[in-house]
């Protein structure tokens, strides 16, 4: 394993519910697997009143994963609470002194990389990067430079025009290869293997177009509710905490060119054309190709009846010579049967020998859970007749690698810590996504497009099912 650089990662919103029920847990695993570097403090800022012992309390409280008590003391050492508001900038005065190098390490001195990850609600991002500046955070001492970088949670804005504020004012303090815009989907695995299977196995780049593939789905269906998230929850709504990042940064991948080589460049700009392709929905068309959607016990759950989706499945196209005219369907929610997260590609039929009956090739990529690729195909049932059979050719990751598959977040945190920003979202691809999702926001709020209910543990909206049966579809993850 490489040397990772020393470093000090600075997390705002530590005693928030992203904190405690991924970041920490994930640093934690990182501990016990030896993948933090052999310098590596973390200072944790939250607005609850509680000292670096206390903090570490709360935390494991709260935390339903479990840990030996050496890893847990191990990495314990490393932390340093800090309570501050982020209302009151004044109160981090003292946040420069814990951040001090000398007073962290007590070894020889040289500018650790400083990572800030932004954790709190987005309305606090540029006051974090304010809050940065002015308590000079952001430069070395005399004799050295130092490596500044920021790690912005989703959403990343609310909308189009809040996005590029966002981006302007981030763009004020650092360049944008000091910004890493998450989105925790392009660090699953399987989502990573989109870019292999498809440019490192030959036979599907000749058929990956609309003349072979018949439409393709993305589905992003979850089991729990919103939980203890309502407030946030209220404000996001299922098109813009899923569909503006998850769903279509995987539909980029999927969808996209070859890119020239496998820096972050060329592969953002790749995922940015499809991104930007993407046809805005218009008064018209919004009709009978948007869905939304909220489960019953919703209105139970937030203790008043509001006007948050909590599902959204829509039917678009993406305007490349690649895709004229395939039907893309993209669909995520909450409160569903089960939770599955899959990529169906499907393809036409070109032969005729069998007649229509016989069933199309699917080719699945299971995000999650048993993630796996599957490969639906016909065979000769065995014996005298010459009768189809349909069924799956699977590379189910268990069977085929026996270790662990590393978290989304570790591979994020590790790559956060290296310096490689090929699976963080640039600036432009965010504001290309937002455009599209704004002309779904406006339209809904034109028309106050009304809000289907579906049953807790069902496949959602029945309207959902007319979506893809107009087209003589259906969808494909049950
Ligand atoms: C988050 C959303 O980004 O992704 C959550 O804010 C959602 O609402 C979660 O539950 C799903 O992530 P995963 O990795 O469990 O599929």
């Amino acid at each position: 394993q490489k040397t990772l650089p020393a470093t000090v990662l600075t997390i705002f919103g530590a005693t928030g519910d992203l904190s405690l029920t991924h970041l920490l847990p994930t640093l934690i695993h990182m501990e016990e697997h030896n993948l933090l570097p052999t310098t590596f403090k973390l200072v944790c800022v939250g607005r609850r009143d509680l000292t670096t012992k206390s903090f570490f309390e709360f935390f494991t409280e709260k935390t339903t994963t479990k840990f030996s008590p050496q890893v847990i003391k191990k990495f314990a050492n490393r932390v340093t609470y800090f309570q501050a508001n982020l209302d009151d900038h004044q109160s981090f005065a003292g946040l420069a002194q814990v951040l001090a190098d000398k007073q962290i390490t007590k070894q020889k001195h040289e500018c650790y990389n400083r990572l800030y990850y932004f954790a709190t609600a987005p309305s606090y991002f540029a006051s974090i990067a304010k809050i940065l500046k002015t308590q000079g955070l952001l430069i070395g001492c005399t004799d050295h430079e130092r490596t500044i970088r920021i790690l912005v949670e989703k959403p990343f804005g609310n909308n189009l025009a809040s996005a590029k504020e966002l981006n302007k004012e981030l763009l004020k303090f650092f360049n944008e290869k000091q910004i890493y815009r998450i989105d925790h989907y392009l660090g699953k695995e399987t989502v990573q293997n989109l870019l292999v299977m498809r440019f490192a196995n030959d036979l599907f780049e000749p058929i990956w177009n609309s003349k072979y593939i018949d439409h393709i789905e993305i589905s992003v269906l979850e089991s729990l509710g919103v939980g203890n998230r309502i407030n946030f929850y209220n404000q996001t709504g299922a098109l813009k905490d899923s569909m503006q990042n998850h769903v279509l940064q995987m539909l980029a991948l999927i969808a996209m060119e070859e890119p020239k080589d496998l820096s972050p460049e060329s592969i953002r700009n790749q995922k940015l054309k499809v991104l930007s392709s993407l046809v805005p929905f218009t008064s018209k068309t919004i009709s009978g190709n948007v869905v939304r959607g909220q489960y019953i016990e919703y209105k139970k759950e937030a203790g008043q009846v509001t006007n948050t989706e909590t599902y959204v499945a829509l039917k678009t196209e993406i305007k490349t010579p690649r895709w004229k005219g395939v039907p893309i369907y993209l669909r995520s929610g909450k409160r569903l049967g089960k939770k599955v997260t899959e990529i169906s590609v499907h393809f036409k039929k070109q032969c005729e020998l069998f007649g229509s009956e016989r069933k199309n090739n699917v080719l699945t990529f299971r995000i999650q859970p048993d993630e796996s690729v599957q490969l639906q195909i016909n065979n000769k049932i065995p014996g005298f007749g010459i009768d189809l059979h349909s069924g799956t050719l699977d590379f189910g990751y268990k069977t085929a690698f026996l270790t662990e598959i590393p978290s989304a977040y570790e591979r994020l945190f590790l790559d956060f810590i290296q310096g490689d920003q090929r699976l963080f979202i640039r600036s432009d691809e965010i504001e290309a996504s937002w455009k599209f999702i704004d002309s779904i926001v406006n339209n809904w709020n034109k028309k106050n497009a009304p809000l289907q209910k579906y049953v807790s543990g069902s496949t959602g909206p029945k309207l959902s099912e007319k979506l893809v049966s107009k087209n003589n579809h259906l969808w494909w993850t049950k």
